[in-house]
């Protein structure tokens, strides 16, 4: 997986030695709550481990899952997602063909438009490398996370159920830049 450099950031590969800054990072409920149709923290280490293997092993050309490093301190501040997103129906549920956005991040790294920085460069990068269209979601209530949405210019699209068995504010950009129908 490509590392990416922003002006503050880098996005790279999780690496096994991550699995405190997973920990911390997912046993918060200011962080899982919007998470998932069904929210929980993570109180395991040997799941944060797991994650980690998941995200390493991860196979495709172009998706990823980095962990965002700020440069200047040498610390880890979140997760940036790019990955295929799972269709509504019976579960296990199953991939709907559509790739996913998504940002998680530290608490102590709110406020700073580090997502944004990081999501931009993702996004680029994921049209860069030929994916024709992405798409974000959000819990409706996850106002922090639509406005990460809209500063990197993904368009609203209003409510849908289409993924992961939930009601979701649904975002989306083409890689024209045009806005899905
Ligand atoms: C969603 C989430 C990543 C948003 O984090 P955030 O820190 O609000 O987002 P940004 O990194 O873009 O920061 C933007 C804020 O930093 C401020 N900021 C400070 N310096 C900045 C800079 N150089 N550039 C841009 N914004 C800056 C902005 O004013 C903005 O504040 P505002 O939202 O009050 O207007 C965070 O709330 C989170 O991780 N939540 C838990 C996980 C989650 O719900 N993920 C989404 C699931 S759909």
């Amino acid at each position: 997986m490509q590392t990416l450099e922003t002006a503050r950031l880098r996005l790279r590969p999780w690496e096994p030695g991550d699995a405190g800054f997973v920990l911390d990072l997912y046993s918060r409920w200011d962080v899982q709550r919007f998470i998932g149709s069904t929210p929980r923290v993570m109180v395991d280490p040997a799941e944060a481990t797991e994650r980690i293997n998941a995200w390493r092993t991860m196979d495709h050309p172009v998706h990823g899952v980095w962990a965002v490093e700020v440069k200047e301190a040498g610390t880890l501040a979140g997760t940036l997602l790019l990955k295929s997103i799972p269709a509504s129906g019976p579960v296990p549920l199953q991939p709907s063909g559509d790739t996913e956005i998504g940002w998680h991040f530290h608490p102590g790294s709110w406020g700073r438009g580090y997502a944004t920085e990081a999501a931009a460069a993702v996004l680029a990068y994921a049209f860069g490398h030929g994916l024709p269209a992405v798409v974000a979601v959000t819990n409706p209530a996850n106002a922090a996370s639509q406005r990460v949405c809209a500063r990197i210019g993904l368009a609203h699209q209003g409510r849908t159920d289409r993924y992961y068995n939930a009601t979701c504010e649904l975002f989306g950009l083409q890689a024209s830049g045009a806005e899905r129908p």
